[in-house]
């Protein structure tokens, strides 16, 4: 049992039109016109391969093919939304091999025990509304839905009232539903699988990933008049702040990453001195307690630099996910499907976030991964070669068949 390799290159190449940018990549934010266009075209292939398609409170999306006995579906799944001048692999491949899988267990014409259905979950990437993975996140009950839908967008929007808006509300409870397995394709977003030449990366667990929101303010003044002696700039604060971010992983040891991605500067104009500042930090670490550390280390960062430059801030740390170890059960499944296909393969710790980190609460979870050009991904450049593709898609078909009870 194949997956039909022509018919994902097409299933691909034709959801990556809907937000291609002009460089190739992709803009589809989450609940943007974009994202509805292609949730549209993507229920109406699941309709087409004969799945019972519904819809939940939070906007993600359910097919399912019939099992031969009452028993709880597998699942596989990711997500359909990108960041800005994303790429065309990151959640969107792990989707259409879902699809794929599904189709081809119809080709086939393989009856399974359990039901075998497909997820697509709204607003993984966190890039709109934040925080990230907030599907899955309500779902297993670790986000409540009121608060998923109070998050606003930079122009003030509700995600709430945009998911309405694509109509993508649907009348399902957001809850934990029996599974019998969830089963997650994605693009590394590293380096190892391609510097090692492997194909297929069978994914044992996620890292430790904390958010949060910094707002310093300092006082908004004229740029020319004002002597140096007087100055409160939040963004000499902010930049300050920046820098010593960068510099907890090499304190802390060990593969920590800290990032600082988004910076909203006010007034943001050339002659005024900037009045507040607000970013993001964006830890991660295996070991939750480094990341605890490097936690207590911002707080004292920011105290000290905020200090130093006369201002006053807002210090929030808003969102943590645990590290994750997925079901022995299931990764040893994907493990054993890949070695039947005879193509290499080994086990890797994900540095993303995926949804798959929430499944594994309420289900038995493992992923699949394949490798990113370059290590390369949150960028136009994400690229998977296709004879890898269809290692991962193979080795996501034959662990659900296997699961399932095929
Ligand atoms: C999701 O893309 C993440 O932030 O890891
Ligand atoms: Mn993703
Ligand atoms: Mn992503």
């Amino acid at each position: 049992m194949r997956i039909n390799r022509k018919r994902l290159e097409e299933s691909m190449e034709a959801l990556g039109r809907i937000g291609e940018t002009p460089r190739g990549g992709l803009t589809r934010l989450a609940l943007s016109d974009e994202d509805r266009h292609g949730r549209d075209l993507l229920v109406g292939w699941m309709r087409g391969a004969g799945l019972q398609v519904s819809v939940d409170q939070m906007g993600n999306i359910f097919g399912l093919r019939p099992g031969t006995e009452a028993l709880p579906p597998v699942f596989m799944g990711s997500h359909a939304d990108s960041v800005p001048t994303g790429g065309k692999y990151d959640g969107q491949l792990g989707v259409l091999c879902a699809l794929e899988a599904i189709r081809s267990l119809d080709d086939e014409g393989r009856r399974t025990r359990h039901p075998v259905g497909m997820i697509i979950f709204t607003n993984e990437e966190g890039a709109r509304f934040q925080p990230a993975m907030v599907g899955s996140g309500v779902m297993a009950g670790k986000i409540p839905l009121e608060d998923a839908y109070n998050a606003r967008d930079r122009d003030g929007k509700r995600l709430g009232e945009e998911l309405e808006r694509i109509g993508y509300i649907g009348p399902e409870p957001c809850i934990p539903r029996p599974m019998r397995a969830y089963l997650e394709l994605h693009i590394e977003q590293g380096p190892i699988l391609e510097e090692e030449q492997v194909p297929v990366g069978v994914v044992e667990g996620i890292v430790a990933i904390s958010w949060s929101r910094l707002t310093l303010h300092g006082v908004q003044d004229h740029a020319g008049p004002t002597p140096m002696r007087m100055r409160h700039d939040a963004l000499v604060a902010a930049a300050e702040v920046v820098s010593g971010v960068r510099e907890i992983p090499r304190q802390i040891r060990g593969n920590m990453v800290a990032t600082v991605g988004r910076l909203d500067v006010t007034p943001n104009i050339p002659n005024a001195i900037p009045g507040r500042v607000t970013m993001s930090i964006d830890l991660r670490d295996p070991d939750e307690h480094n990341l605890s550390r490097a936690v207590g280390m911002v707080d004292r960062l920011v105290k000290a630099e905020a200090r130093r430059e006369g201002v006053t801030y807002e210090l929030e740390h808003y969102w943590r996910v645990p590290r994750t170890a997925f079901d022995a059960e299931v990764v040893n499944t994907v493990e054993r499907a890949a070695k039947s296909l005879g193509c290499g393969h080994r086990r890797i710790l994900s540095g993303a976030g995926h949804d798959a980190q929430y499944m594994a609460a309420i289900a038995p979870t493992g992923m699949i991964f394949v490798p990113s050009r370059a290590g390369r991904s949150h960028c136009e450049e994400e690229l998977t070669p296709m004879d890898d593709v269809e290692h991962g898609a193979n080795t996501l078909l034959l662990a659900a068949a296997e699961l399932a009870g095929a």
